[in-house]
């Protein structure tokens, strides 16, 4: 649409320069030293949608950090979307590899280095143009709400609660969330499905207190090294997850769906280039696409303990931990998992030491249907705006608030994300291209007109 174009033409610079403005706020929901960050990044969220167009804003406080929610519905008989994002952003650490400070913002190359770019502020604020666009257009054709909230990051514990309170207010009838990635800008795709969490904490105690490793090492067992051989055991030797009935009820995919997955553009070659690896790992009978798409993991996020100073420190420690998550297919469910992971540990703990296992947070897997109105929005936005049909695909990411929506609302959400998987979310250096974020806001528009049109039947 012309009027559109022209309005973000002119537009562009605005629109750039208020993203980079979000970005410099700190938002970090996991370190309690940015809690006013956290606070505040919520009220500027609040009066941009203000200013974008929406009609009724509030911050909606929780236990934990507030909710933003919005809307401008303009008539009762059209079809409601509720946009999905988050404000908060992940801790930016290890400080010392980012080429420019995560919280100031640079353009380079084309694209915009910060913390948050792509995860998430950068996407949710796409939707938040969008909405000025039509709004100032007029041309305007679905009631939009809008739920920003400030603790994905930490596992959005008090999310369920919220959207449980507030079931009349969020009634939509498709959530749309910008939080995914695209294959690529050549290759346009829709991500549908994502995987579920079940988050572990597992603490090793040996002797009460560190000891001389010259006294004691050799006759009393490490902690480190005891949970070392734990997690190690963990894995097969084809790289399975060795923890009994993980994948009883991991729902298999007929052997014409995983052809077609395995369909998407993949190089592996430039895959391990990117990555700077030699070798790519995984279970024995998958594909790297299946490893990260329909099938459920175990990884290692942290491991600590003892000395990790400088220099050397001859010590036995008295304890060592290590932080396990693992990634969920459809049909598992994370709280089973929470117990199977529990049980196995303390099953494996030998008795010169003991364990303390403890479950952090968790989430269940969802796909989205791709016969839905919805989904055939997404798809002829996408084609519009590309000039090439997006390619379904199967994220390894989770969104545990997908599957809650579809509890608790019963609706069904699509995942019509801008990222780019090298987009480096959770570490050092993240980026957005800006080709990525203009054309999510020249999309999200056309996303509301054939939802608008094929919901009218
Ligand atoms: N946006 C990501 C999830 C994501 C990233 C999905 C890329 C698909 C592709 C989200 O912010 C995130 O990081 N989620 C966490 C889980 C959450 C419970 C902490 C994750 O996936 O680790
Ligand atoms: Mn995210
Ligand atoms: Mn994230």
């Amino acid at each position: 649409m012309q009027a559109w174009k022209d309005f973000q033409e002119q537009n562009k610079e605005r629109f750039l320069n208020e993203l980079l403005d979000l970005l410099r706020i700190p938002s970090v929901s996991a370190d309690s030293a940015h809690a006013s960050d956290v606070q505040q990044c919520a009220e500027v969220v609040m009066q941009r949608l203000l200013e974008a167009g929406a009609d009724k804003v509030e911050i909606c406080p929780t236990k934990g950090y507030p909710i933003v929610y919005g809307e401008k519905i303009t008539d009762p008989s059209w079809p409601t979307i509720l946009v999905y994002g988050h404000y908060d952003v992940q801790p930016p650490d290890p400080l010392e590899l980012w080429h420019s400070g995560p919280f100031e913002p640079v353009i380079k190359d084309g694209r915009i280095y910060a913390r948050g770019a792509c995860d998430d502020k950068g996407q949710f604020y796409m939707h938040v143009k969008a909405l000025e666009t039509m709004a100032k257009t007029h041309s305007l054709s679905c009631n939009v709400k809008f739920m920003i909230e400030g603790e994905e990051e930490v596992g959005s514990e008090n999310l369920g609660t919220f959207v449980t309170e507030n079931k009349e207010r969020l009634k939509a009838d498709v959530v749309l969330i910008s939080d995914t990635s695209m294959i690529s800008m050549e290759h346009p795709s829709l991500e549908t499905g994502l995987r579920g969490l079940a988050y572990m904490e597992v603490e090793v105690t040996g002797p009460n207190r560190d000891l001389h490793s010259g006294v004691y090492g050799g006759a009393v067992a490490n902690p480190a090294a005891i949970l070392c051989q734990m997690i190690a055991s963990l894995h097969d030797a084809d790289n399975r997850v060795n923890i009994p009935g993980f994948y009883d009820d991991v729902a298999e995919l007929s052997s014409a769906e995983r052809t077609a997955l395995n369909e998407a553009p993949f190089d592996i070659e430039e895959y391990k280039k990117d990555l700077g690896i030699h070798e790519v790992w995984g279970e024995k009978g998958y594909t790297t696409l299946e490893r990260t798409g329909i099938r459920p993991t175990l990884e290692v996020n942290g491991i600590w303990g003892g000395y990790t100073g400088e220099g050397a420190k001859t010590v036995l420690p008295s304890k060592a931990s290590a932080k396990i998550s693992m990634r969920l297919v459809p049909n598992q469910s994370s709280k089973k998992i929470e117990k199977l992971f529990t049980e196995h540990i303390k099953k494996i703990t030998p008795d010169c030491v003991t364990v303390k296992v403890k479950a952090l947070h968790g989430g269940e897997a969802a796909v989205t249907p791709t016969d839905s109105i919805a989904y055939r929005a997404a798809d002829k936005a996408i084609e519009t705006t590309f000039g090439k049909k997006p390619i379904p695909t199967r994220g390894g990411g989770s969104i545990p608030i997908v599957a809650l929506f579809e509890e608790i609302l019963g609706i069904k959400s699509v995942l019509m994300g801008f990222g780019l998987d090298n987009d480096n979310l959770h570490s050092p250096n993240e980026k957005f291209d800006l080709f990525n974020y203009y054309k999510g806001i020249e999309t999200i528009p056309y996303f509301h007109r054939y939802f608008a049109e094929m919901s009218k039947g």
